[in-house]
């Protein structure tokens, strides 16, 4: 599944503070964050899906477009602020594009790096999707 929070902003005239917590607002426990940036203009990234792998997306600075697809339903979502997370669970197809000049995505996922754990192959990735 797929889904879009919203994160409580602490502070306002002398800047906002955002807090990720588990248990709070993130509901897995977190093995790894990692973040995208420097990414040209006219380049599409993603084109995989996680068999296991829960994971929430931030646009910490700038801003990306995301294509998903998800039990034959397909999104188009905006992260274009720091108070937004896409939350992608397993089996969610993914294509990041759009990035705007400065973009930082930033990436909390629930397990360490395991290749074995993408499908990266789309008809492969559909051929495992709930009729
Ligand atoms: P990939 O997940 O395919 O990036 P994207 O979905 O953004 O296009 O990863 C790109 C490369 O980086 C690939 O060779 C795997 C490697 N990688 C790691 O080594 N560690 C990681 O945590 C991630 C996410 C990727």
């Amino acid at each position: 599944m797929i889904n879009i929070i919203e994160f409580n902003e602490i502070g306002k005239n002398e800047g906002k503070l955002i807090s990720l917590e588990v248990g709070v607002n993130i509901l897995f426990d977190i093995k790894r964050v990692y973040y995208i940036f420097e990414v040209p203009k006219s380049t599409r990234r993603g084109y995989h899906s996680h068999k296991q792998l829960k994971q929430v997306l931030v646009c910490i600075n700038g801003s990306v477009k995301i294509d998903t697809e998800y039990n034959n339903v397909k999104n188009t979502t905006i992260l274009d602020s720091a108070n937004k997370g896409l939350y992608l669970g397993s089996n969610v197809w993914r294509e990041m594009y759009d990035f705007s000049q400065g973009a930082v995505l930033m990436v909390l996922a629930s397990e360490i790096y395991d290749e074995k754990d993408y499908i990266r192959d789309y008809s492969e990735f559909k051929l495992k999707e709930v009729v």
